[in-house]
């Protein structure tokens, strides 16, 4: 139970002015829920480590199932470890309008990536039970587990199964950090192989998916707007890229008889950032995680293992970034006379929002007193993998000072709150 010492609870309550508290919204309980799921795998830098199939994932999917069942609503889980409340509808046959994000988080990041989504999803629920309002349509709140992919360096593991997008014969052969399989940490997190390939859920009985999630970048303060409407999702391709050198005796090998993984890898890393302008001008291309082995101070490094995140909103130059990505690599390692392994660990075309469902998170936005302010996202979701099999869209929330996947990461509560009334109108709307 989250105490009222939470710094997090008392700084988003400190400038909160309720102004949208109305219509049944309560942006105090808002407020401590969010707190009170920041708590779990809460880091010595005060940021959230809840990585995917993790106890940590399994103990926020728990709490939110506890404020699901008391806003009412029938709680279910699939078998790839995604989490359901439903709230039947007056007319009980229609597809379902679902709204939600994910709880997992990535290694020390911040505490609105994912959970403000679940929460803004759910505080609609709430809303609608103080008003005694019941859609037309069926309505659930959803949690998709291991959308970051820290655990597997994938990723969108419960949309992809919820979907059916997910390739199992793919996933089997994936092991996380500890040395364990796929299959060792599902069973560990209560899953099956065959749960999880069960978890496709008839699309004919969805009608739409609207997802809430912080902006992640500067665009929202820059046009002073708390929320935003998503027209595209860049796509992600992760690369795993492999150096092998030789490893040796730092002090008695001469300089020109090595070949030394990590002066490789770090003439490739400091070349990556001038990749992505080659193809367009919004690529990126990141290097954020790398293993040196054996790691010692007086060891030439024998190998070393990192990852490429490269993203755009086009499929044809993302392509041709990872192309020249690897090309990269290649050049590189056969100047050090290094062996070269390379992988792409996840790859996600990227997807236009649809149009229609556009305008209607639009008018909600009007709805709601504000502007509509009209933007992409660099950054991979869930609804641009639920987007590929029914009509999908997000609601962007204003980040301060664009800082994300970090403990910085915030949010203000009113901001919190003007979404969860965008939100709200969108749903009245879809599910009418
Ligand atoms: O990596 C991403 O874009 C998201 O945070 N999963
Ligand atoms: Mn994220
Ligand atoms: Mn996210």
């Amino acid at each position: 139970m989250i105490t009222e010492k939470s710094p997090i609870l008392d700084k988003l309550l400190n400038d909160y002015n309720q102004k949208w508290d109305h219509s049944g919204v309560s942006g105090e309980r808002l407020a401590r829920r969010l707190s009170e799921l920041a708590e779990i795998g809460l880091t010595d830098e005060h940021g959230s480590y809840r990585i995917g199939f993790s106890k940590e994932e399994r103990m926020a999917k728990n709490l939110v199932k506890k404020w699901m069942a008391e806003a009412g609503l029938q709680v279910y889980d699939d078998g790839a470890g995604n989490v359901f409340g439903r709230l039947a509808g007056r007319t009980p046959a229609l597809p379902a309008v679902l709204s939600g994000s994910h709880v997992d988080s990535v290694p020390n990041g911040g505490h609105f990536d994912g959970p403000l989504g679940v929460l803004a999803a759910l505080e609609v629920a709430e809303a609608w039970k103080e008003t005694d309002f019941q859609p037309n349509k069926p309505y659930e709140v959803v949690i998709f587990t291991d959308e970051e992919g820290a655990r597997f360096n994938g990723g969108l593991s419960g949309s992809s199964a919820f979907t059916g997008a997910m390739d199992i014969g793919q996933e089997v052969h994936r092991v996380d950090y500890e040395g364990k399989s796929f299959q060792q940490v599902i069973e560990e997190d209560g899953l099956t192989l065959e749960g999880i390939q069960k978890a496709k859920r008839d699309m004919e009985k969805l009608h739409a998916y609207i997802e809430v999630h912080i902006e992640q970048g500067k665009r929202l303060e820059k046009e002073n707007m708390p929320v935003g409407v998503v027209t595209g999702i860049a796509g992600p391709s992760w690369l795993r890229i492999q150096f092998h050198g030789e490893a040796g005796h730092a002090g008695n090998t001469p300089m020109d008889d090595r070949r030394d993984a990590l002066a490789a890898a770090g003439e490739f890393i400091s070349e990556v950032p001038f990749l992505p302008k080659r193809v367009s001008s919004t690529a990126v291309a990141t290097v954020g995680k790398l293993t040196v082995h054996p790691n010692g101070i007086n060891v030439i490094p024998g190998r070393v293992e990192l990852f490429v995140d490269i993203r755009d909103i086009s499929q044809e130059s993302l392509d041709a970034l990872t192309q020249s990505v690897i090309q990269k690599a290649e050049e590189i390692a056969g100047r050090h006379s290094i062996m070269l392994e390379c992988e792409q660990t996840l790859n996600v075309s990227p997807m236009p929002v649809d149009e229609t469902l556009q305008q209607v998170i639009a008018a909600a936005v009007r709805q709601s007193g504000l502007d509509p302010v009209f933007l992409t996202s660099g950054a991979g979701h869930d609804a641009m993998v639920v987007g590929r099999r029914i009509p999908s869209a997000m609601i962007f929330v204003r980040s301060k000072d664009g800082i994300s996947h970090n403990p910085a990461e915030w949010t203000t509560l009113e901001d919190c709150a003007a979404a969860v009334h965008v939100l709200k109108n969108t749903l009245e709307s879809l599910t009418d």
